[in-house]
């Protein structure tokens, strides 16, 4: 095949260019992953507004004044009206919105064969943090999306929603609802809005507590490439995501090592 030359400095401008004064807001940005995306985004110039249960009340909260700025804000996505809450200040702060990161989500481990160990308070988290609360945010930021230049969804799922083997049934559940629901979305926002799952296999971050090294060693022997991702890792597919694949939409990028396979 011949080379494309003119390509390449074109991908790299939409890298180096593509998120300077872009407003970005990452739901989960202090965790693992959100926090590796943010310092990228910021390094490339974005507007970037984190958001999770610990930031503070919307009513206190001042947008990033410049390029790189970073803010912090509060948001539950277990409850409806702190999304809604979430969605107003970024109609009057922000004015629009152009990337939007879902990376939030809890879990507990909970052994897939050990169904009856799995209790409703569980249940019901793991499904609000990763499927519905995710759905509320995308409905309740839609008009600001509209308003945004390129706007772009990344959501962060797992490589569990295809593999069916992940921390309990019900963290496999909701990341694939929410594979099922960015084809939805997809369709539905289309043209004016992308959206784009990323899904990482498992990583060495505080997202599910009780595992061992036991588990470690089991899930390297069965990926591919034979090591955890890093949270670099998943946040370059997010950026590529956001402003790189511009003819991707509804599509889920594996950052597994190939452990779908
Ligand atoms: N780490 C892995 O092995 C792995 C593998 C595959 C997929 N993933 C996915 O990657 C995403 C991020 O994982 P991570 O490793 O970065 O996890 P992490 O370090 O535990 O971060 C998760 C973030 O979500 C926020 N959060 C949790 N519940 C929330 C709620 N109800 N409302 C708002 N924010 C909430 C937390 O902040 P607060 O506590 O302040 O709310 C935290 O910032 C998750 O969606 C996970 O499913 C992770």
């Amino acid at each position: 095949m011949v080379a494309d030359t003119e390509s390449v400095p074109a991908a790299l401008g939409l890298l180096a260019e593509g998120f300077r004064g872009a407003r970005a807001l990452i739901v989960g940005g202090a965790g693992g992953i959100g926090a590796e995306t943010t310092i990228q985004l910021r390094a490339l110039g974005a507007r970037v507004v984190i958001a999770s249960r610990r930031g503070p009340e919307p009513a206190a909260v001042r947008p990033p004044a410049a390029d790189g700025e970073l803010a912090a804000i509060g948001v539950d996505l277990t409850r409806p009206e702190s999304i809604r809450a979430l969605a107003a200040w970024v109609e009057r702060e922000l004015g629009g919105l152009d990337i939007l990161v879902n990376t939030a989500g809890v879990t507990r481990t909970v052994p897939l064969r050990a169904i009856e160990q799995l209790d409703d308070a569980t249940i019901d988290e793991v499904m609000a943090s990763n499927a519905a609360g995710v759905l509320r945010i995308i409905r309740d930021l839609t008009p600001a999306l509209r308003r945004g230049q390129a706007p772009c969804v990344v959501n962060v799922s797992s490589v569990a929603a295809r593999t069916g083997v992940g921390s309990n049934v019900a963290y496999v559940g909701a990341k694939a609802a929410m594979d099922a629901m960015t084809v939805a979305l997809a369709k539905a926002l289309a043209p004016e809005i992308r959206l784009v799952n990323v899904a990482p296999s498992a990583l060495d971050t505080d997202f599910a507590k009780g595992r061992g090294p036991e588990f470690i060693a089991r899930t390297i022997a069965a990926t591919p490439l034979g090591r955890l991702a890093t949270p670099r890792e998943v946040a370059n597919a997010v950026l590529a995501g956001a402003r790189l694949l511009t003819m991707t939409t509804g599509s889920t990028i594996y950052v597994d090592g190939g452990r779908h396979l």
